[in-house]
C-alpha cells in the first residue's frame, strides 16, 4: 500500500467517477492525498462520491462524447482545484448483444463513450500540460483483456477498448517528452452492482466465469483502485505505455490439459 500523502500534489479528474470502479478509484486517490474531480452524466452519483472523498473534491457533470463539455469540465475543475495533473479515463458503456443484432446507434453509443471520450479527455489534459510546460502528469485508461483476445457478445466495447490500448501506447511515446505518462489497466471480471446486472446476471454465468479464473475469485474494486494509485504515483515514474492486467490470470487460462 502506498504511504498516505503520496499523491498530495495531484489533481485528478476521473470520468465515470460517480459509480463502481470510477468511484473506488476516486476515493483511493483522495485517500492518498489527491484533490479529485469526478465527471459523469448524472449529477447525483457525482455529488455522492464527492461527499465521500477524504479531501477536496469537485463534481463536473459532462458527457465525455462531447468535446466542448469535456473542455468545460476541465475549466471548472481547474477553477475549483487547480491545474489537472492526472486523468483516469474510466467512463464506459457496455451491454451484452450479438453483433448482428447491434444497431448502428448502439455501436456509436459505446464506441463514442469509450474511444472518442478517452481521446477528448486525453487531448484536453495533454493540451493543458504541454502549454503549462511543468511536466509530471499521468493518464490511466481503463480497458479490458478482451481488447486483445476479442470479446464475443461485446463487439462494440472490445473494438473500442482495442483502440484505447493503441491510443495508450501512441500517446505514451508522443507525450513522454512533456512529462506525461500514459498507461492502462485491464481489469478482469470485477464484481460490481452494474456488472452483476449487465454482464453476469445469472448464477450459471457467474459460475462459468469463476471456473475460468485461476485465482478463483472475482476482482474487487479495491484491486483496481490500488493499481490505479500505483500507476498515478511516482512509484511508477518509469512506467509508460504499459497495460497492467488485473484479472486473477483469467485471460491466460486456456485449460487444454488440466
Ligand atoms: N441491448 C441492445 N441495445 C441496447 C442496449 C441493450 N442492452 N442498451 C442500449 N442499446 C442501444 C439502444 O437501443 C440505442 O440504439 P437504438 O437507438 O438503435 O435503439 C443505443 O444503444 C443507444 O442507447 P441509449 O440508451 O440512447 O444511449 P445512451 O447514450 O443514453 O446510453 C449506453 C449509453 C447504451 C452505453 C448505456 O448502456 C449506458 O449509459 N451505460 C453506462 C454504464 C455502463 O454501461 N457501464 C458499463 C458497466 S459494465
Amino acid at each position: 500500500m502506498l504511504p498516505d500523502g503520496s499523491l498530495a500534489d495531484r489533481v485528478a479528474l476521473i470520468t465515470g467517477g460517480g459509480t463502481g470502479l470510477g468511484r473506488a478509484m476516486a476515493l483511493e486517490l483522495g485517500r492518498l492525498g489527491a484533490k479529485v474531480a469526478v465527471v459523469g452524466r448524472r449529477r447525483e452519483p457525482l455529488a455522492e462520491t464527492v461527499a465521500q472523498l477524504h479531501g477536496e473534491g469537485f463534481a463536473a457533470p459532462a458527457d465525455v462524447r462531447d468535446p466542448d463539455a469535456v473542455a468545460a469540465a476541465f475549466d471548472e475543475t481547474e477553477a475549483a482545484l487547480g491545474p489537472v495533473t492526472t486523468l483516469v479515463n474510466n467512463a464506459a458503456g457496455n451491454f451484452l448483444v450479438r453483433a448482428q443484432e447491434l444497431s448502428p446507434n448502439g455501436w456509436r453509443a459505446v464506441v463514442g463513450i469509450v474511444l472518442d471520450g478517452t481521446f477528448h479527455c486525453s487531448r484536453e489534459l495533454g493540451r493543458r500540460v504541454i502549454e503549462r510546460g511543468d511536466g509530471n502528469a499521468q493518464i490511466v485508461n481503463i480497458v479490458a483483456s478482451y481488447a486483445w483476445t476479442g470479446g464475443p457478445g461485446t463487439v462494440h466495447s472490445a473494438a473500442a477498448k482495442a483502440g484505447v490500448v493503441n491510443l495508450t501506447r501512441t500517446l505514451a511515446v508522443e507525450w513522454a517528452q512533456h512529462g506525461i505518462r500514459v498507461n492502462a489497466i485491464a481489469p478482469g471480471p470485477v464484481d460490481t452492482e452494474e456488472t452483476r446486472e449487465r454482464l453476469w446476471p445469472t448464477e450459471e454465468i457467474r459460475e462459468r466465469l469463476l471456473r475460468r479464473i485461476p485465482l478463483h475469485r472475482f476482482g474487487t474494486e479495491e484491486d483496481v483502485a490500488h493499481a490505479c494509485a500505483y500507476l498515478v504515483s511516482d512509484y511508477a515514474g518509469y512506467v509508460t505505455g504499459d497495460v497492467l492486467t488485473i484479472d486473477g490470470g483469467a485471460w491466460l487460462e486456456q485449460g487444454m490439459f488440466v
